[in-house]
């Protein structure tokens, strides 16, 4: 039976899309001529998405364990989430409009690897969907002053799922594209 690559089932990549990423390890990328600034950055943007849910998750578990305000939870919670998803569905976005295109074209070996990214980012949407309302369940009762230990709770459990599934995605991403980017040069723009 073939292996689940849904998003939420997979533990990594299937070995035919690690071909390019065994010839190029992670070790090697940013010592290589073809290492630019652009991947660079992206790199980054994924780092930020990292902090953001680690930041999330740490104002839940501080709220839980009794340790936070319950406004300031409810103010930060809604800061750091409105920023995080505005910046991941921008993300998704240039990438399934600019980046991923232009890529697809360069490598044949790469074509499956692109539709499962392209299914993760579906997939993702879901879960962006679910973490909106999750944190909604917390903001609207807590404004109006009410306990909201048991939505909180959730929250933290919703989480922490999106933290599983998006770390699995960002990591997969970048063992595709950045070794198809050093491998074809900087023809991206
Ligand atoms: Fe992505
Ligand atoms: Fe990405």
């Amino acid at each position: 039976m073939a292996d689940d690559l849904t998003l939420d089932a997979r533990e990594g990549l299937p070995a035919e899309m690690r071909v390019l990423v065994e010839e190029y390890p992670r070790d090697m990328w940013e010592g290589h001529p073809n290492f630019s600034g652009l991947t660079a950055f992206w790199l980054q943007m994924h780092g930020k998405f990292r902090s953001v849910q680690t930041e999330l998750l740490r104002l839940s578990q501080d709220y839980l364990d009794g340790k936070a305000e319950p406004m300031r939870y409810g103010a930060m919670t809604s800061r750091y989430t409105g920023f995080f998803l505005e910046g991941l569905h921008g993300h998704h976005n240039i990438e399934d409009h600019h980046y991923f295109p232009q890529m697809m074209q360069l490598d044949g070996r790469a074509e499956r690897a692109f539709d499962l990214l392209d299914a993760d980012h579906q997939a993702l949407s879901h879960h962006m969907n679910a973490l909106a309302d999750a944190t909604n369940a917390v903001l609207r009762p807590l404004q109006d002053g009410k306990d909201v230990r048991d939505p909180a709770g959730k929250l933290h459990g919703v989480q922490s799922d999106f933290q599983r599934f998006l770390d699995r995605h960002l990591t997969d991403e970048e063992d595709v594209v950045v070794p198809l980017i050093l491998a074809h040069g900087e023809n991206f723009h």
